[in-house]
């Protein structure tokens, strides 16, 4: 007989209390960013959570958190988690929800089923949000399938203008011992996560199992202009790139709102310098968050958009430079993985809907190396990387017994 899993309300309230203590502010919000001290607490308290449900516990070489649990018949594991790190400020479940799910639900599967057949792992990854280090690029799951390359612990640089190598060596990790975290024995990973989006609210259902992931590309626009006095430059002969800036703005933005739904744009973040309200600007730099599931419909939108860039550029007769500093394939669930929880969650009574992910995942880097699935839970009024981020720890403990069932079916 399949067991069924009833997870305690209390202690998922618990966890998400104490976890969302550390690095707490603005109320309801967290900060939490990669290598910092309230990262190496969050990990300690996971590592406690890992020790609490019997697993062993030990942090790879970039510093993902792990506990595993033994297999009697060995194999590759089935593994489970998301990311410890947060937006500045984020919320409280953003990638946190998922950790907790893990260590709540390996711990009630361990507790209730036994010793599993094969390995059961969770893991809490390090590096998710690039809320301190903007071209990490999910740090801690790339670290897991072999991505990073030689070069990127000195290369890429945090907003505070430390490195991510230093930022790990004051945390006491080498960089130089990255290519050790790579791991080739990992048969599924399962994330649980916030939808983050109205979708699952809208419907009345709490929690929803992923079919695919949508794709992304974040780009790095700069335009030159030149500085001159607000006042005494008239109109007509400035060189201004704030007037161009916004008119890219706009376009890049309008690609997305007539291709309709699932693209989306976004412009989160942007720069001017000297950043004075008498100057015309100098230097504009902004970013542009650009994504689409469909793999046509994303190469249609991204060669619309950068044609756009490139005729306000020429129009306005200044020189813009671009970069792509993240990038991401649409990634599909495993459909197998998606039926078993489809299953468990039939089992467990959790009522769940089919639907895609929006939001980028590291189950999109760690589909390259283990079958991947999905579990979203429900998220108040759909509101994400804020700290108005709220899901119902009804449905967090609904979303967890998917997830215990899901984990009693791939490893028992
Ligand atoms: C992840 O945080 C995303 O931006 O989708
Ligand atoms: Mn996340
Ligand atoms: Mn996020």
């Amino acid at each position: 007989m399949t067991p069924i899993f009833i997870i305690d309300r209390d202690r998922v309230e618990r966890a998400i209390m104490d976890l969302g203590a550390i690095g707490a502010c603005a109320g309801t919000g967290v900060s939490r960013t990669t290598f910092s001290p309230e990262w190496v607490a969050a990990q300690e308290l996971v590592g406690q959570w890992c020790r609490d449900a019997g697993l062993a516990v030990r942090m790879d070489a970039v510093g993902n958190l792990w506990g595993r649990a033994e297999g009697s018949a060995g194999g590759k594991a089935i593994a489970t988690g998301s990311h410890i790190d947060s937006q500045t400020p984020g919320g409280r479940y953003d990638g946190a929800l998922g950790v907790i799910a893990g260590a709540i639900a390996a711990r009630a599967v361990l507790e209730q089923a036994g010793p599993p057949k094969r390995p059961i792992e969770i893991v809490s990854l390090c590096e998710e949000e690039g809320s301190r280090f903007p071209s990490a690029g999910f740090w801690g799951s790339r670290g897991i399938i072999g991505t990073i390359a030689p070069e990127d612990p000195e290369r890429i640089v945090g907003y505070d203008g430390v490195t991510i190598g230093e930022a790990m060596r004051a945390v006491g990790l080498d960089p130089a011992r990255i290519p050790d975290a790579a791991r080739d024995d990992l048969e599924v990973f399962l994330e649980l996560h916030i939808e983050q989006g109205p979708m699952l609210e809208q419907a009345g259902t709490p929690v929803g199992v992923v079919t695919g992931i949508t794709g992304i590309r974040e780009l790095r626009v700069v335009v030159h202009g030149r500085a001159d006095h607000a006042g005494a430059r008239p109109i007509d002969l400035r060189q201004d790139p704030m007037d161009a800036a916004a008119a890219m703005i706009h376009a890049v933005i309008g690609v997305a709102k007539e291709m309709g739904r699932p693209a989306v744009t976004t412009v989160g973040r942007i720069l001017v310098e000297p950043n004075f309200p008498n100057i015309v600007p100098e230097r504009v730099e902004f970013t542009i968050d650009s994504r689409n599931p469909d793999p046509e419909a994303r190469r249609q939108q991204y060669a619309r958009q950068d044609a756009l860039l490139r005729e306000i550029a020429e129009a306005a007769g200044l020189e813009m430079t671009t970069e792509v500093f993240g990038a991401l394939d649409p990634c599909p669930c495993d459909p197998e993985v998606v039926r078993v929880l489809e299953e468990a969650a039939r089992a467990q009574n959790v009522p769940v809907m089919s639907m895609p992910s929006g939001a980028v995942h590291d189950s999109q880097q760690l589909a390259a190396r283990s079958r991947i699935g999905m579990i979203f839970v429900q998220s108040k009024d759909g509101r994400s990387h804020t700290p108005a981020e709220f899901s119902a720890v009804e449905h967090c403990a609904q979303g967890i017994e998917v997830l215990a069932g899901a984990l009693y079916r791939l490893a028992y």
